[in-house]
């Protein structure tokens, strides 16, 4: 399973990507607008620290605009991956791009018949947003089960990334399901490493070790 981090947030980016965790960055219009930079820029920067695909979102809501969007977007590094809105305009851009070779990601999808339709757009990268169903009440664990059923059944290249990640037991749910990708909040993932009984045995082999060159020293 890959772990992509959701953050423009170059710091973030950083101690991750040292820690040798990280395959991908996703962002969007908002995490972008959070550190307040000029958006080309700070994706330029992110791409320097990160070799795997980085995920820019287009702004424009019509094909053409998309289209013209994306093609900028992709001079800034070869691993920028264009985000395209799931709507008529963005699945028509999805074809045009990848027929190009600018690799998308299908964003802001909510159903499976929207996962079915962005594969057979032949979108790169697929992105269910798993937390926000979860925030209207519906049942995002079932939603992904039946998406990478519907992946595998006909054997479509789309990858899957888990987005909208919510807590560290959606990436478990996703791993047992077999989703391609999960993009994590950095919070979330600085949660996955942790486990209040490892640092409980960390702390008493410590205390056990210490006891022990005490004892050496005073034979
Ligand atoms: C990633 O591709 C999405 O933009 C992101 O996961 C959305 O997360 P949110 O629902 O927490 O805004």
């Amino acid at each position: 399973m890959k772990f992509f981090i959701d953050t423009a947030n170059l710091e973030q980016i950083r101690e991750m990507q040292e820690l040798g965790i990280i395959d991908g960055v996703t962002t969007n219009p908002t995490l972008l607008s959070r550190e307040g930079a000029d958006p080309n820029e700070q994706l330029r920067k992110i791409c320097e620290i990160v070799d795997g695909p980085v995920s820019g979102e287009v702004i424009g809501l019509t094909t053409e605009q998309m289209v013209s969007e994306a093609r900028e977007l992709a001079k800034i590094a070869s691993n920028i991956v264009i985000k395209i809105p799931m709507t008529k305009d963005g699945i028509k851009a999805v074809k045009i791009l990848e027929s190009e070779e600018i690799r998308t990601n299908v964003t802001l999808v909510f159903s499976q018949n929207q996962v079915l339709i962005a594969a057979k757009a032949g979108a790169s990268y697929i992105s269910p947003f798993i937390g926000r169903l979860m925030d209207d009440g519906q049942n995002e664990i079932d939603m992904l089960r039946e998406t990478m059923d519907i992946i595998n059944a006909y054997g479509f290249n789309s990858e899957i990334i888990v987005a909208s990640v919510r807590n560290s037991r959606h990436i478990v749910e996703a791993a047992k399901i077999g989703a391609h990708i999960a993009t994590i909040p950095f919070n979330v993932l600085e949660k996955m490493f942790s486990h209040p009984r490892t640092d409980q045995g960390l702390e008493s082999f410590l205390k056990d070790w210490e006891k022990l060159q005490k004892k050496l020293q005073n034979k």
